[in-house]
């Protein structure tokens, strides 16, 4: 049966409505943050352990030099490898890559900008650092204390305790998992600072189900990204089908972005950029920003991009189409408004036609491309454009 496109318009605000009053009964984030996805920049894609307090600070100088602050990306995020060991009242300490947790905080705020750090719910992280297991209550007042705006938890040790306690099976002691990142919700809740939660856990029992019951504002739908176009792109377009479970205040997150790390082409990277930004994933680059190339640079901030996946609806978006290795995918968006990507995943270039009527737009439809970043025409209601190999064609459609 064919619904118009009005009609199609109200069911999705209606079913938004029901939505949004479904959340505030049964959802915990109810701290008002992460209206739209988190942006920001992450320590671990580009510099894993190794990186230091130096590093942080310089991330947050380039971020308001280069305009990527003023282009929405907020949060500097120290990942895994700052922890160093409890002190006698189990109060967590930072190692001495990180001398002065505090001091380095109110720099980044200094700047405008917001911290990230990272924890485990068990007892070490993913790179054997000591976890938060048994100190959740004091892990949250200290970072409350720094000054510490968001939080990755992430799995890792835990792991081991569920697997024990499902007899071999991760998945089976799923109650307990569900706690353990509860348990930490409510301690950051109790210490009065929002402080954005990410959940860290790798997909595992659809996460997206119960992310936001436990106060999730974002969790990782898959294990981890790297930086080729192989492994980006079998987690973006694994994505197909999470639109219905993200919405302000509570995102799917495929991974942190590897614009600009060297492992994929040009094209590849604005297929990256492009995927995440319909997925209305969050966007926390993951490049070294000091040595990042003008090219880096220009997909990281390009204004078109940003505002699809900052895009006040909060609704992410799905694929439409798959034919072969082409695929056409939309993300409504406010003020009626679509963003559309015709993504080739195929080894040559080829055309890649877009049905203007079909997605509900009349003849007076504009479109604009947002890689070559401007307007194209539309002829008798239907847009071809030639899609190169891994590459993509990023639309904005307007009535
Ligand atoms: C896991 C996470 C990564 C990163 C590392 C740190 O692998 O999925 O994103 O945080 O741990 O050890």
């Amino acid at each position: 049966m064919q619904i118009t496109s009005a009609i199609r318009r109200s069911l999705s605000v209606a079913l938004l409505s029901s939505i949004a009053v479904a959340a505030t009964a049964q959802n915990l984030q109810l701290n008002g943050i992460a209206a739209t996805p988190p942006m920001g920049w992450n320590s671990w894609n580009h510099f894993f352990q190794k990186v230091t307090d130096a590093d942080v600070r310089a991330a947050a100088d380039v971020m308001v030099k280069n305009g990527m602050r003023d282009a929405g990306y907020t949060y500097v995020n120290i990942d895994d490898s700052w922890e160093g060991e409890r002190n006698a009242e189990g109060f967590i300490q930072s190692n001495s890559k990180f001398p002065d947790m505090k001091a380095l905080a109110d720099y980044v705020h200094s700047k405008g900008l917001k911290i990230g750090i990272y924890s485990s719910p068990g007892s070490r992280t993913c790179a054997k650092y000591p976890g938060s297991l048994g100190h959740e209550m004091q892990d949250a007042k200290t970072y409350a204390a720094w000054g510490i705006d968001f939080l990755k938890y992430d799995l890792c040790s835990y792991g081991d305790i569920l697997k024990a306690e499902g007899h071999g099976d991760v998945a089976a002691a799923f109650p307990l998992q569900k706690e353990a990142y509860k348990r930490m919700h409510d301690a950051l809740a109790a210490t009065g600072r929002p402080i954005v939660y990410s959940l860290c856990q790798y997909g595992m029992n659809s996460v997206w189900e119960w992310g936001p019951e436990v106060g999730g504002n974002l969790w990782r739908t898959t294990g981890d990204i790297k930086d080729t176009y192989e492994r980006m792109s079998l987690i973006g377009f694994s994505q197909a089908g999470l639109a219905k479970y993200a919405g302000p205040g509570h995102w799917n997150d495929p991974d942190m972005l590897e614009v600009g790390n060297g492992g994929m082409s040009s094209e590849e990277y604005l297929t990256h950029m492009s995927l995440w930004v319909i997925l209305a994933a969050p966007l926390l680059a993951g490049n070294d920003l000091s040595k990042m190339t003008p090219e880096t640079l220009s997909i990281l901030e390009n204004r078109d991009a940003i505002a699809i996946d900052q895009d006040v609806l909060g609704k992410q978006g799905d694929r439409l189409s798959a034919v072969g290795t082409l695929e056409i995918w939309t993300k409504p968006m406010s003020h009626g408004e679509m963003a559309v990507a015709l993504f080739n995943r195929g080894e040559l270039s080829q055309p890649m036609t877009v049905d203007l009527k079909q997605l509900g737009f009349g003849d007076s439809a504009r479109l604009r491309d947002v890689w070559a970043a401007k307007s194209v025409d539309v002829a008798g209601g239907v847009y071809t454009a030639t899609v190169p190999k891994h590459g993509v064609v990023l639309l904005r459609i307007t009535k």
